[in-house]
């Protein structure tokens, strides 16, 4: 058998396909993620490394038990919540997404169809990590979010997807209490998982070049050029 640590140049060209194409996946098809595939997926969520190796992280995985039903409730309604007030606080319904075809107007139809059907997701999973002395949020969160994209990187590769959010903090006690979440962990995201409903296209993001510094901040060093055949969204400085 090969080494597991190594890679031919073959397989390290696959892993990058599969990083450059783990997008957010929010259109799910009803079907649920075998088992056996969430124990891969979070093989690899918990190969992620983390402070001092210290593997505070933990996963709660919310599929359709009791806890699961209540759970999804609460953070559906935050969703449904925190997007109305996205969607009006954005304009996504007002200037170019006023028009039907356009990006935003599609994009504010994939959130509303996601947050409407937040209860039916196939798998929500709530992210946390035990706090092991007091330390910022963020401190906390970088060994954690390693792991959690991790996992959506393995969906991506395995079939799967999902979209990493934030929503479960409008509702954390009435969470905690359902869930039995002890007061010393840090619920850092949920993540929603699913088989995906369409195709994956490429990551787009900016280029390189407005992203790479090299010994000065500002500076582009020539290097920094994204690869042939990448994908690119407008860019906002
Ligand atoms: C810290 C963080 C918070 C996020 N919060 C939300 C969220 O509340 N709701 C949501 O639908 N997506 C959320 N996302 C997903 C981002 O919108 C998504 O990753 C980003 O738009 C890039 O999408 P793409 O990889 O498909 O281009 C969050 C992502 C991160 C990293």
């Amino acid at each position: 058998m090969r080494d597991p640590g190594t890679l031919d140049p073959d397989g390290a060209d696959l892993v990058l396909g599969v990083l450059a194409s783990t997008r957010a996946v929010r259109r799910y098809r009803s079907e649920p993620v075998p088992e056996q595939v969430l124990a891969r997926l979070l093989f690899a969520a918990t190969r992620a490394p983390s402070g001092s190796n210290r593997q505070g992280f933990r996963f709660l995985v919310l599929r359709d038990g009791p806890g699961a039903a209540r759970a999804k409730a609460l953070i559906g309604d935050a969703a449904r919540r925190l997007w109305a007030a996205k969607e009006v606080a954005d304009g996504y319904g007002t200037g170019t997404g006023a028009a039907a075809d356009s990006p935003k107007a599609r994009t504010a139809r994939t959130m509303r169809a996601f947050v409407d059907g937040f209860e039916d997701i196939p798998v929500v999973i709530l992210a946390g990590i035990v706090r092991h002395r007091e330390g910022t949020d963020e401190l906390l969160g970088a060994s954690v979010y390693p792991a959690c994209q991790n996992l959506l990187v393995a969906a991506r590769a395995s079939g799967y997807g999902g979209v990493m959010m934030t929503w479960h903090r409008a509702v954390e006690p009435e969470l905690r209490e359902v869930l039995a979440i002890p007061d010393d962990v840090f619920l850092a995201a949920t993540i929603t998982l699913g088989r995906p409903v369409g195709g994956t296209g490429a990551v787009r993001r900016a280029e390189l070049h407005h992203l790479v510094f090299e010994d000065r901040w500002g500076e582009a060093p020539g290097w920094a050029v994204d690869p042939p055949g990448s994908r690119f969204t407008r860019w906002r400085d």
